[in-house]
């Protein structure tokens, strides 16, 4: 039966501390500041921090819905900035630890999720491990978070080459973020697309960069997102214009009508291959 899907977007990267958290959670509130109705979904489970970034403390956490006795809908968090939340919990086993019958749950959640909502987008855990790159295999699109700086590119480099290689590997996207000096982003783009090109066989698509910006690292708990509190600073604007260019990149980041199998077949199909 042809079913309506959300777009799934995975924040993905090689190294940790990049900014998938930031940029997820601040993307999220961009577009439901657009009339979309948006999930955020924290798989960074060890990790946990997208509930401190939306400032909310979750009841309910993937750890309960993947215990049994809580719903996939009963887990979610409203935030009060719009957009709900499947939070990741902190102090629980990584998303890297779960096994197989884990992750089965996991994509039954997904499935549930991208059936109700207009999009999805996931905060994944940084890192090769295969249920990282599974979250990310799943989704529709992934967008590579990288620093400009040669650890964060070597990293960003080889998961790219892992994701690349797979079968059924989604669009792969660049966002290169705590950049310096303007212009710093592209020619980091310019660069890692060029190995991509050339060693993996990949194409990928430049979404943007996002300055350093002492107003990010310097938030303390429960003051309100940048894009809230500053919705004109240059970094709110920059996270519009990335916003903007995903849409144009990534059809309009609408719901798809699938003919075949969903989100929980295409992870059904990669947990197959593990
Ligand atoms: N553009 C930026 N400018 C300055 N600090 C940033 C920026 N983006 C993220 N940070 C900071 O970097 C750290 C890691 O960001 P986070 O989003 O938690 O990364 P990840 O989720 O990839 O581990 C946080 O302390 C955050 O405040
Ligand atoms: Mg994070």
């Amino acid at each position: 039966m042809p079913h309506r899907e959300a777009a799934v977007v995975a924040f993905a990267s090689g190294k940790g501390g990049t900014g998938k958290s930031f940029l997820t959670t601040s993307l999220a509130i961009a577009l439901h500041r657009r009339g979309r109705r948006v999930v955020v979904v924290d798989c960074d489970f060890g990790l946990a921090n997208a509930h401190l970034l939306f400032g909310v403390k979750p009841v309910y956490t993937m750890r309960n819905v993947l215990d049994g006795g809580v719903t996939t809908e009963q887990s979610l968090t409203a935030t009060p900035h719009g957009p709900m939340l499947l939070a990741g919990g902190s102090g629980i086993a990584s998303l890297c630890e779960l096994d197989a019958g884990h992750m089965a749950l996991v994509a039954r959640s997904m499935q549930w999720l991208a059936r109700s909502f207009d999009v999805v987008l996931i905060d994944s855990p940084a890192g090769l491990a295969p249920q990282a790159l599974l979250m990310a295999l799943a989704a529709t699109h992934v967008v590579v978070v990288t620093n400009p700086e040669i650890a964060a590119l070597t990293d960003a480099y080889a998961l790219i080459k892992c994701l690349s290689r797979q079968p059924g590997c989604p669009e792969l996207h660049l966002a290169v973020n705590r950049v310096l000096e303007p212009g710093l982003g592209l020619l980091t783009y310019e660069r890692l697309a060029a190995v991509s090109k050339q060693f993996s066989g990949c194409s990928l698509h430049y979404v943007g960069e996002i300055a350093e910006d002492p107003a990010v690292t310097h938030r303390r708990l429960g003051q309100e997102p940048l894009l809230v509190s500053h919705p004109t600073c240059r970094t709110s604007l920059a996270i519009q214009r990335m916003l903007a260019t995903m849409q144009q990149q990534m059809a309009g980041l609408e719901p798809i009508v699938c003919t075949g199998g969903g989100i929980d077949q295409r992870m059904t199909a990669q947990l197959a291959r593990w």
